[in-house]
């Protein structure tokens, strides 16, 4: 029959797929020669030498040598699967984004990840869990690339070498990994405590997810979506399970650990491919786009805050299902490359100082990572949307490009034109007004208050809930040699909360610090608590 020429994702290609070639009548060279053996090497009779002109030989072991390309510098064990979202139509009010318009159907493929952990390292350990979606909109890509927890370690990007390279192996021995990188871990977060909210999810029941199908995803950052007439409102995303929100126990995790390291993979390929598709309701919380950018006396720029549900309610904009796996695993869930400035029309960037950073550093690490500027050509990488770039050349180019140089303007072959309507279809920057300030590095005053959300958090939880706090806070604090580090972490959960601290400090047989901040006065989140948190009622 005629060749596949779809991309993994159902995109028409014309391009034949090479691998076809591994389902043929014969076997061959990777030039097409017919191979007689290739089982031996050519040897100078059967005892050897063996002889260098064996040049299918060396082909066979110079492609095997170079396989690998290298892991994520962040998130490199994960797991995909490919599905489809369908808009219910409710953004169309405060988006152009034409997949959000009401019954529009976008194939898409979800990548789930752990953060710390390499790419062979177990899924069930106490970590943030990543949750990338990739949607091949005809109006170009959107990526949303969240994590399944709402507020991240740092405010401002400059600083995530610093908290990963604290949580990652140490240098000597390449250990610990993954959340209980337990003295850098535990020194950089008491020092920088703007990461104790996040670190409070992490050590909370949502550090050890029941199954990715039972995680809630956050695109963390507030984004700007703007509509036909120009006008913008500020959103934060949240993805919700069908199935609820559900985590395993400590001492679960840890015997999967032992006895299923792929739980988590497993469970999500056994899952698609017994029909049972897991499913999640993707909706916004929407705030006014002010000058200010504060929504209930919350900075919306800063991404360790949350804006709690009760103050502004998630309302549902779409449905995602995943309903196939991958074919390949190195062609689709290692070789997809997110990036969050992979934006259609209707929706655009914050200043929020932690994605700004995020905009380079994607892109920058798939350079390497994917080796070159051609990645974008990779079949699982490849729009929906019409290309016609300007791009050129490049280490493994794989277009092959007619006509002159693309360059503009260009009176000889129609000069990359802009057709007259097809503005108003282009992706918009919206003119926000840049303040006149100084150049500076600082971060406002309101990025100062590091405690009352981590409390807020604190507060919601149901008694079951906190004793799991505060086991997961002794044991991996009691994992640290560092006696002042210890001290240090006890003297943060002391402005967190007395009790929280008196438990942890008994714990590990130290006494419990005085606060050094004032308590905040907050009003539990119910939202917060995963008790009860099932499927969004209609
Ligand atoms: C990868 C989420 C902050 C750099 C990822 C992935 C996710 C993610 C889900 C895995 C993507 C995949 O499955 O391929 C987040 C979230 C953040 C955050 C939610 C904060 C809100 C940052 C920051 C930086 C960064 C601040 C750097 C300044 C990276 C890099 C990768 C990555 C380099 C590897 C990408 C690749 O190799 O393709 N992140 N991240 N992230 N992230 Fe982040």
């Amino acid at each position: 029959g005629a060749p596949d020429t779809r991309t993994p994702t159902g995109a028409e290609t014309g391009v034949p797929k090479i691998a076809k070639g591994q389902q043929g009548a014969y076997l061959t060279t990777a030039n097409g020669a017919r191979l007689r053996d290739t089982d031996h090497s050519l040897k100078a009779g059967p005892r050897g030498p063996v002889l260098l002109q064996d040049h299918h030989l060396r082909e066979k072991i110079m492609h095997f040598d170079h396989e690998r390309i290298p892991e994520r510098v962040v998130h490199a064990r994960g797991a995909g699967a490919h599905g489809v979202f369908v808009a219910n139509g409710a953004a169309e009010k405060v988006t152009r984004a034409g997949f959000l318009k009401k019954g529009r159907e976008t194939p898409v493929f979800v990548r789930f990840s752990t953060v710390l952990g390499s790419r062979g390292s177990a899924d069930t350990v106490r970590d943030t869990r990543g949750f990338a979606t990739k949607f091949y909109t005809d109006e170009g890509t959107f990526d949303l690339v969240g994590n399944n927890m709402p507020v991240f370690f740092i405010q401002d990007a400059i600083k995530f070498p610093d908290i990963i390279h604290a949580g990652k192996p140490h240098p000597d021995r390449e250990i610990p990994q993954a959340q209980s990188a337990h003295d850098t871990f535990w020194d950089f977060v008491s020092l920088h405590t703007e990461a104790q909210h996040h670190t409070i999810w992490n050590m909370s029941d949502r550090g050890i997810p029941r199954s990715y199908r039972t995680m809630e995803g956050f695109g963390v950052h507030t984004f700007r979506l703007v509509d036909d007439a120009g006008a913008t409102v500020l959103v934060k995303f949240h993805w919700k399970p069908k199935l609820g929100v559900h985590s395993l126990e400590w001492e679960e995790a840890q015997l999967i650990n032992g006895i299923d390291p792929d739980f988590h993979r497993r469970d999500l390929y056994d899952a698609i491919e017994a029909g049972a598709y897991p499913e999640w309701e993707l909706g916004i919380q929407v705030f006014p786009d002010t000058p200010e950018e504060t929504f209930a006396g919350i900075d919306l720029l800063d991404p360790t805050k949350i804006v709690p549900e009760e103050l502004a309610p998630v309302q549902p904009i779409g449905t995602l299902t995943l309903n196939r796996t991958p074919r390949n695993f190195f062609a689709e869930t290692e070789q997809v490359a997110f990036h969050l400035g992979h934006l259609p029309p209707g929706i655009d960037v914050t200043n929020d100082p932690l994605l700004q950073g995020r905009l380079f550093s994607y892109l920058d690490t798939q350079l390497t990572r994917l080796g070159g500027p051609n990645f974008p050509q990779i079949p699982i990488n490849r729009p929906h949307a019409d290309v016609n770039d300007m791009l050129r050349d490049g280490f493994h180019q794989q277009a092959v490009h007619a006509g002159v140089a693309p360059y503009r303007p260009n009176s000889l072959d129609g000069g990359n034109p802009f057709p007259a309507g097809d503005r108003e279809h282009a992706f918009v920057d919206v003119p926000v007004t840049v303040a006149e300030a100084p150049k500076v590095r600082a971060a406002p005053a309101s990025f100062d208050d590091h405690f009352s959300q981590v409390r807020l958090f604190w507060t919601s939880m149901s008694p079951v809930e906190k004793e799991h706090i505060v086991r997961a806070y002794t044991f991996e604090l009691g994992k640290c040699y560092h006696q002042a580090i210890k001290e240090r972490q006890l003297q943060c959960l002391a402005n967190i909360d007395p009790v929280l601290c008196e438990q942890v400090a008994t714990g590990l047989g130290l006494p419990a610090p005085q606060p050094t901040v004032p308590l905040a006065e907050v009003q539990p989140s119910p939202a917060l608590s995963q008790v009860g948190r099932e499927w969004p009622a209609d």
